[in-house]
């Protein structure tokens, strides 16, 4: 009788926790979709930080494209005509006192300076840098391997700015340098010290080009990496749902000490987002058989770099951009 009474108990206080979760569950979830709708970028491109965003999504492709392997001249015709509209409206409605627009131009610039020699008019996008002549080519710098990795035991503000991601690949790996990287990026903090992050190393040529496919953005030099991670975080660490957002928080701090141990390990990599729609999703963890309940953060295209390799500017904001202080201390 005791025994009965205390597995039915047992049972109330499980089904209890169950309708509680669930409740706060909906509430956090239905929380996300409002600031999602109300907030998201691509929702709201009148505003002058969504403009500037689609902005900068469109001078990184072209920046990519001007730094890739396998670059093939009059690549991103179209990604050109809609950069010099983006940056025309941005213009005409807030003017050009953001340098990440400014940098727009520049990097139209530096398309149109390859394009010198193609047989191909540029009208529009020749009027339109006509009209800011002020604004000088951006360069994409050219580094050697060497170099490029030569701040490995500098002080951490020159090893900081050294990294890069690095979208060309001539060479493999070994294992034991990945294991070694792993190793030193789990001195990454978690939450509660509860260490989520998992890494699955993909070594198969084929399944990295499966798992590309679903992903999308390594068009130009995926084919080229030696071994993917896959950096994924334990959902059974997640205790309640305020915490939806640990396995990415977490495995996204994880990431950032991974792409610094990598670096000082001198692998050249590249951060690949894993924004993908739930099928792509619930695909590759069949493909890699990744369990449920760890959910995929991002991944880690790496290789051995090549002897000379052209990088991507990706110029930063300053700090007093992005710092709002509170309070009025010194
Ligand atoms: C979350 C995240 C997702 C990214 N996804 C991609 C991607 O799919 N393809 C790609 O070529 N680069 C990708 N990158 C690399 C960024 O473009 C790059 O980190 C950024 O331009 C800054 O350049 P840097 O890392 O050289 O300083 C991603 C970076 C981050 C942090």
């Amino acid at each position: 009788m005791i025994e009965w009474m205390k597995m039915i108990k047992r049972m109330v206080s499980a089904w209890r926790l169950r309708a509680s979760q669930k409740r706060d569950a909906m509430e956090a979830f239905r929380y996300d979709r409002a600031q999602f709708l109300a907030n998201a970028g691509a929702l709201h491109l009148d505003r002058k930080a969504a403009a500037c965003a689609e902005i900068v999504m469109g001078y990184h492709v072209l920046e990519k494209g001007l730094t890739m392997p396998h670059r093939r001249l009059g690549f991103g015709k179209g990604t050109v005509a809609h950069l010099v509209n983006l940056v025309t409206s941005f213009e005409k409605r807030f003017g050009l006192d953001d340098f990440q627009v400014v940098h727009a131009i520049g990097v139209l610039r530096a398309y149109r300076e390859l394009h010198r020699e193609w047989p191909e008019p540029f009208p529009r996008l020749d009027a339109f840098l006509a009209a800011h002549p002020e604004v000088l080519a951006s360069v994409q710098p050219h580094v050697t391997r060497a170099g490029f990795f030569a701040a490995k035991d500098s002080p951490f503000p020159q090893f900081a700015a050294s990294r890069h991601v690095v979208r060309h690949f001539a060479g493999s790996v070994p294992k034991d340098v990945i294991a070694r990287a792993v190793e030193l990026a789990m001195t990454a903090p978690s939450a509660c010290n509860r260490q989520p992050a998992r890494v699955h190393v993909i070594d198969d040529p084929g399944l990295r080009d499966r798992l590309f496919a679903l992903q999308g953005g390594t068009r130009g030099f995926g084919q080229d990496a030696d071994k993917v991670l896959v950096v994924t975080a334990d959902f059974s660490s997640v205790r309640w749902a305020w915490e939806r957002h640990d396995c990415y928080v977490n495995g996204g701090i994880f990431v950032m000490n991974l792409c610094y141990a990598l670096h000082w390990h001198g692998v050249a990599h590249c951060i690949l987002h894993w924004s993908v729609a739930p099928a792509a999703d619930r695909a590759a963890h069949e493909l890699l058989d990744i369990p449920a309940n760890e959910a995929i953060v991002q991944l880690l295209a790496c290789g051995q770099a090549p002897e000379e390799f052209d990088v991507a500017a990706s110029p930063r904001r300053s700090s007093a951009e992005i710092i709002t202080w509170h309070g009025g201390g010194r």
